[in-house]
Parts: C-alpha cells; structure tokens; sequence
C-alpha cells in the first residue's frame, strides 16, 4: 500500500490555500487510499521568531482543524512531530548528508533570510537546515507520497536528492518519494497581491482567506479581491492573475475547469459572488466541526497520544537502519 507522509506547520491559522492545497485531499482522497500519516510539524514553526504561548494555541488548532477537514484517527494517522523524537534523530544524519550549497538555494530561505534581515532581525541557523529537518520528516516513513501545494516542490525535490545520495553512499535505506499535487489550486494567490502565494505566516491581511473566517468575512475579502484592468473573464494566469485566481478557486470548489468556468461569467461582480458563495459552502463543515471538537480538547489530546506512539513505532526502526548504515554503533 502506498505511504503518504504530509504535514503543515502551526505558524498561523490556516488558510484556504491549505484547505484547497494540501487539507482537503487528505480527507477526501488520501487517507482512504492509502497509508497515510498527517502531522503538526510544531518543530517547523520554530525556524523564525516566535511566542511559546501562540504556538500551543496554534499547534492544538491545526490539529483540530485537521480533524474537523475530515482526517479519521481510524483511516490515517495524526500526530505531532516533536512527540517523535526520530525525526530529529534522523534530521541530524541528512544534515551530515546535504551541502551548505544546496541548502542556500532553497528558496524559502532565501526569501525569509532576506525579510527577516530586512527588518533588522538575525537568521535563525534552522531557518537554513529546515528542509533537511522535512527531508526527515518524509524519509523517516519509508514515504511513497507527499500531497502538498506547490511551493513545496522544491523542498520535496531535495528530499529526493538525499534519499538517493544517502542510498548510494551506506546502503539501500530510504524509499525515494514524490510530491503530488491537486489538478487546480496548486498555488492559491493572495487576493490583494495575486503576484503572491496565500500564506498563513504573512502579517494578516484582507487577501488571506483563513479556514476559521466567519461566512461575512469571507464575502467580504473575496468581494474585494484585486482583479485586473480588462473587462473580460479570462482564465489567463500571466495576464490576468487576480480573475484566474478566482477561477481556480471556484473549480476547485464546485469542479468543472477553470477555461470553461471563464465562458460562463460576463462580469467580474457575478464571479466574485459566486465565488464568495462557493468558498462559503466549502469551509461552513469545516467551522462547524471545528467548533465542536474545540469544545473537547480532551478527546484531540488522547488522538494525538495514540497518533505519537503509532507514528514512533513506524519510524524507529528505520532510523535505527540509518544509524547502523552510518557507522554508529548500535545502542545495548
Ligand atoms: P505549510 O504549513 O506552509 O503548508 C501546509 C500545506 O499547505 C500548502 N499550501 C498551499 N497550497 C496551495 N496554495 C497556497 N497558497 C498554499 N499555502 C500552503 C503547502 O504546500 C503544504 O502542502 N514545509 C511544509 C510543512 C512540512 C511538510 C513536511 C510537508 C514539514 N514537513 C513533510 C510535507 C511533508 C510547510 O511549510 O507547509
């Protein structure tokens, strides 16, 4: 059986661009598939400043929420990544596997190093080891799969390049993975700048549509989302980003291609509506089950307890192989 690996890091409250990029196949596709496991990479959300208190309340969120976009703890398994404590353990032997070069190519790093020195703070060092800390994450599982959006390509193809130098070097020990895509809203842009993704760790913003947004507020960014100087409803990503970003995200919500969904529209007004109306109906489910299962912090508690241990079990053995394969000597 296939093994999906994904996770999503609790730096923010999740938006949709997670729920149409990432969140949503999980439930609906993924863990019925396959074997899957689902993560809140807490460890991620470290790699630039951050407050103690925001990323409790953040990491119990997204595990709440993953549970309220459908994740069954019977289908799949959901845990957080610092209760497992192989993954930095195998974290460590990829980061005596990848060069300083490849690692500074990355281009997250490249764009959150130069905002953070913009403002005047210094570069955390995991802000530059942090794909090799994903690498980890996906290598640890024997990992087939890896659903995630498409800014995430480039990360999953140096996981690949690990696995394979790793491979080559100690023996066979890691399954090369791929990354997999949904067919449309790969990449959910920002409604006020749709030059950029739509990205939970930006300063919150009236283009950033977040899961846990009332039905009035989701109109009301999406209403106002930036469309472009012509008139015609045209599905073309370089001369009309913002109206083909509304275009993605009406197909990924009511299905049905985004070329064609453009012939069915005469004015940007009426998308917008129906967008806002489609964008609604997708995430109501989600809010309403959000709501209830954050009345039982308990019952979320104990899912990722049993999640930690099952996740450890699977993990171990493997990264014990990674550790003999290196050299080291095996503990008594
Ligand atoms: P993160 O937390 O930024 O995002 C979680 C998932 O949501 C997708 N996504 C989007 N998809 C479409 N449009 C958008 N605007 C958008 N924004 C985010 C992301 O591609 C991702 O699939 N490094 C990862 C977390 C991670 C991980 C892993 C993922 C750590 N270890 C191992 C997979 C496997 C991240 O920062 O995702």
């Amino acid at each position: 059986m296939t093994r999906i690996f994904s996770g999503i890091k609790p730096t923010g409250h999740a938006t949709l661009g997670n729920y149409l990029g990432a969140m949503r196949r999980w439930a609906e596709v993924d863990q019925h598939q396959s074997d899957a496991l689902f993560s809140v990479v807490d460890l991620h959300a470290l790699t630039v400043e951050h407050d103690p208190a925001r990323l409790r309340r953040l990491s119990r969120q997204a595990a709440t929420l993953m549970l309220a976009a459908g994740l069954d703890p019977a289908l799949c398994t959901l845990f957080v990544q610092s209760h497992v404590v192989e993954h930095v353990r195998l974290s460590y032997l990829l980061e005596c596997t990848a060069t300083d070069g490849e690692l500074r190519r990355m281009i997250q790093y490249k764009e959150k190093g130069a905002q953070a020195l913009a403002a005047g703070r210094s570069v955390r060092v995991s802000l530059l080891t942090y794909p090799v800390l994903m690498a980890a994450d996906i290598l640890a599982y024997g990992t087939d799969e890896v659903p995630v959006g498409d800014d995430q390509t480039q990360h999953v193809e140096l996981t690949r390049d690990l696995a394979v130098r790793f491979n080559q070097r100690y023996g066979h020990t890691f399954t090369v993975p791929k990354a997999t895509h949904p067919q449309v809203a790969a990449r959910v842009m920002d409604l006020q700048d749709p030059a950029s993704k739509m990205g939970k760790s930006h300063d919150a913003g009236a283009g950033i549509v977040y899961l846990l947004d009332d039905a009035d507020q989701v109109r009301k960014k999406i209403m106002r989302a930036v469309t472009d100087s012509g008139r015609e409803v045209e599905y073309d990503r370089e001369r009309s980003p913002g109206v083909a970003n509304l275009l993605e995200i009406l197909s990924a919500c009511v299905g049905g291609n985004p070329i064609d969904l453009a012939g069915v529209y005469e004015s940007y007004g009426v998308l917008k509506r129906d967008v806002a109306e489609a964008v609604v109906e997708l995430l109501r489910p989600v809010r309403e089950r959000h709501a209830e299962l954050a009345s039982d912090p308990g019952y979320v508690d104990q899912v990722l307890e049993e999640g930690a241990e099952r996740a450890r079990g699977m993990a171990r053995p493997r990264v014990d192989a990674a550790y003999a394969a290196f050299g080291l000597l095996p503990m008594g």
